[in-house]
């Protein structure tokens, strides 16, 4: 059987699909970031703002080398609510 270029798109588009499925789930077991006081301002930043870049701007203030080192082989660090998810518990 020969593949058209039709069914090339189609193998490219499942492919991504599976390929999105699995990086989204293999994210899911990253830490959430910890609803308590040191956090809970930035939770207020991301219901106010909706900007995830905007909480964000200061996590390195506290994570960094000096006051609370990352794991060894920690991801490249900046953007880190791409990884480590907001959730906030239901009051
Ligand atoms: C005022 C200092 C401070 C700031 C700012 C801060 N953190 Fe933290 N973070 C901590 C401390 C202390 C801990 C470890 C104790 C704990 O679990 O609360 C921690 C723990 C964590 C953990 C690990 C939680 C776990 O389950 O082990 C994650 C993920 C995290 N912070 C993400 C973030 C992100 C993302 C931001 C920016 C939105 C941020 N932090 C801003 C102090 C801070
Ligand atoms: C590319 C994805 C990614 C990004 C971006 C990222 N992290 Fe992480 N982070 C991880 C993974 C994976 C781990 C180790 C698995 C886990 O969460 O236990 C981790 C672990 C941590 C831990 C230790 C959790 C523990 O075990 O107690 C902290 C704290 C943390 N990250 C904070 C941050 C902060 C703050 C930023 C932004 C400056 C950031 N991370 C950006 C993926 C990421």
């Amino acid at each position: 059987m020969k593949l058209t270029k039709k069914d090339w798109i189609f193998i490219a588009v499942a492919v991504a699909i599976l390929a999105t499925f699995f990086l989204i789930t293999g994210k899911e077991k990253t830490k959430h970031v910890p609803y308590d006081t040191n956090h809970r301002p930035y939770f207020e930043v991301l219901q106010k703002t909706g900007n995830k870049i905007e909480a964000e701007k200061e996590c390195e203030e506290c994570h960094n080398d000096r006051v609370i080192p990352f794991p060894k082989g920690h991801p490249p660090k900046n953007r880190c609510l791409l990884c480590h998810k907001m959730i906030q518990p239901r009051q």
